[in-house]
């Protein structure tokens, strides 16, 4: 059995079981991972991907998540008697839940019901979020419909980031994020793509890029299909389109079908030995379809989570721990 090289900025996303204000201290400053194996039909071409779930919570929603909260105690609109109210499929609602451990402050997360019974859900849960659940085949549209509505019917009692329309959320990237990449490619990054879930990376990182050098062409990565399976990203003709989200100021969008997706978790992992979730891989994608229009520059892409449950919930659980934790095999 060969044994597979894996990147040395790669680990399981932080579950920190003690938990202290020094945890925020870990959410930004993420390492920037050069991907070497896949992009090398394009000599001209470098590619990295920003290590998100290197983020305290596991993932790039942490960053977003510490800005509306900072920002609302800062306007005097979060108060420690109010409870935080917000819709998330997943990686949004853990990182609420995990600031607000911190912080001290009640959360209340709506999440689609199937979501609840995953990992992040459970997570959220752990850090002591009170979960409320929507109808599971309405998606996260469902659950921003029914967060409104509870937000509405109480609305002293709460206070709602709602990441779909908060520009904190897309100032956390522009304030860090995106002055992170350029530092790390000493100014170099010619193009940059992310995934579109409220926006907030797309947005935050293609507004500062751009005010640092104009001529960075950046790129939306949606699902191709309407019904898809890459959980995080939204398919914008089919969905409320976030408040924040404004496609005209980008270059492009990319689709990428959520087989393709699928199929990249395991080439990643096998190709750089980077285990990360669908979107990530969705973002590769995008980044090698990119690679292949320009044939000469730096793209700089966002892996924001890593692969939690991709493994088990497509046959690969049992090959991944075959191959990343039992001793290799010997002939006697
Ligand atoms: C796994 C995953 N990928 C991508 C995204 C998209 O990020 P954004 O909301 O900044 O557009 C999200 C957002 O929740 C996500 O959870």
């Amino acid at each position: 059995m060969t044994k597979i090289k894996i990147s040395e900025a790669v680990q399981a996303p932080s579950c920190p079981v003690i938990v202290n204000a020094s945890v925020l201290r870990k959410i930004g400053n993420t390492p920037i991972i050069p991907i070497r194996s896949l992009g090398k039909e394009f000599p001209d071409v470098e590619i990295y991907a920003k290590a998100e779930w290197r983020n305290a919570g596991g993932s790039v929603k942490a960053r977003p998540a510490l800005q509306m909260i900072e920002d609302g105690e800062a306007s005097g609109e979060l108060t420690h008697d109010k409870i935080i109210l917000d819709s998330t499929s997943g990686n949004t609602g853990v990182a609420y839940a995990l600031i607000g451990k911190i912080k001290g402050y009640r959360v209340k997360l709506v999440m689609p019901a199937n979501a609840v019974k995953d990992r992040k859900g459970q997570m959220a849960d752990f850090y002591g979020a009170e979960i409320v659940t929507s109808s599971p085949f309405e998606g996260s549209d469902g659950a921003i419909i029914l967060a409104r509505e509870i937000y509405e019917n109480n609305r002293d009692i709460y206070f709602m980031p709602d990441q779909y329309n908060n520009p904190s959320n897309w100032k956390a990237h522009y304030l860090h994020t995106a002055p992170e990449i350029w530092k790390q490619t000493d100014g170099r990054v010619t193009h940059f793509c992310a995934g579109i879930g409220t926006g907030g990376t797309i947005m935050g990182n293609s507004r500062r890029l751009r005010e640092l050098n104009p001529k960075i062409k950046c790129y939306a990565v949606e699902p191709a299909e309407e019904l898809h399976g890459i959980e995080g990203l939204k398919h914008m003709g089919s969905s409320i389109v976030p408040g924040i989200y404004d496609e005209s100021t980008l270059d492009g969008k990319i689709s990428v079908a959520t087989e393709k997706s699928y199929d990249m978790v395991a080439t990643l992992e096998k190709e750089e030995g980077i285990l990360v979730g669908h979107s990530s891989a969705a973002a590769m994608v995008a980044a090698l379809e990119l690679a292949k229009q320009i044939k000469k520059g730096v793209i700089v892409t966002v892996f924001p989570d890593s692969c939690d449950t991709c493994y088990i919930n497509f046959g690969k659980f049992k090959e991944s721990v075959e191959t990343h934790h039992l001793p290799p095999k010997t002939d006697s």
